[in-house]
């Protein structure tokens, strides 16, 4: 019987990261889990509840009173919060550009630090966002950092919300993604950061099915 491993992914948005680290877990047989997110449905439960985004207390104690799952079917994650699916509802982008307020949140992060060590115990996963390789999982059997151009990666979240039917802004979506950068690289707590000895894959250029071979090629 084969060892269980662990592998752990972070990149920026438009990395080609989520994509690529589900074709990586069903390609090798291990269990996907995307901690964005996360993030998303505790930033989802704090815009429903009327929640001031500015009050870190009441992110914390919102934090510590969520139940998050993810649920694993063949057709892909669904996402529970407090046993409801709000799989699509996490996508929106109102939630996109709140989820620094929970992110940035020191005890948020403490409470999600938590959950994700607990799914990755067990093994055989695929576990990816901004800070796997660096807090969460800094242990783990492979560590990779996917990256592509800041041109590349408008490009591929500009196919993949067309791709959803969601209507696209002109230079609207590269400001959002510099913005969502700027917050990501220089949050105080677990910013986004090259862990040591990660692999880094620049991938600008190449397919999502070349960016997936390359990651699998380093996994032995
Ligand atoms: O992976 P994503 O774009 O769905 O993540 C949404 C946001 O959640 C991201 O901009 C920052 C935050 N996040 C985080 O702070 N730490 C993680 N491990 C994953 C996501």
């Amino acid at each position: 019987m084969r060892n269980k491993i662990t592998i752990a992914i972070d990149g920026p948005a438009g990395s080609g990261k989520s994509s690529v680290s589900k074709i990586v877990a069903k390609r090798l047989g291990l269990l996907y889990i995307d901690t964005g997110a996360m993030y998303r449905a505790l930033t989802l439960k704090a815009m429903k509840k009327g929640i001031n985004l500015e009050e870190e207390t009441a992110l914390v104690e919102l934090a510590n009173n969520t139940k998050i799952e993810l649920i694993h079917q063949k057709e892909g994650t669904v996402v529970l919060l407090d046993g409801q699916d709000v799989t699509d509802g996490i996508r929106e982008t109102n939630v996109t550009n709140n989820v620094f307020y929970l992110a940035r949140t020191e005890e948020v992060r403490e409470c999600m630090k938590k959950l994700q060590r607990k799914i990755a115990e067990k093994g055989d996963v695929v576990m990816e966002g901004r800070d796997i390789t660096t807090v969460i999982l800094p242990d783990a059997d492979y560590k990779f950092y996917l990256d592509a151009s800041f041109e590349e990666r408008v490009k591929r979240r500009r196919k993949e919300l067309e791709q959803n039917g969601k209507q696209v802004a002109g230079s609207g979506l590269s400001k959002d993604i510099k913005i969502r950068d700027e917050k990501d690289f220089t949050r105080k707590i677990a910013p986004l950061r090259k862990a040591k000895y990660a692999i880094v894959i620049d991938s600008t250029g190449m397919s999502l099915e070349e960016e997936a071979a390359t990651v699998i090629s380093y996994i032995k």
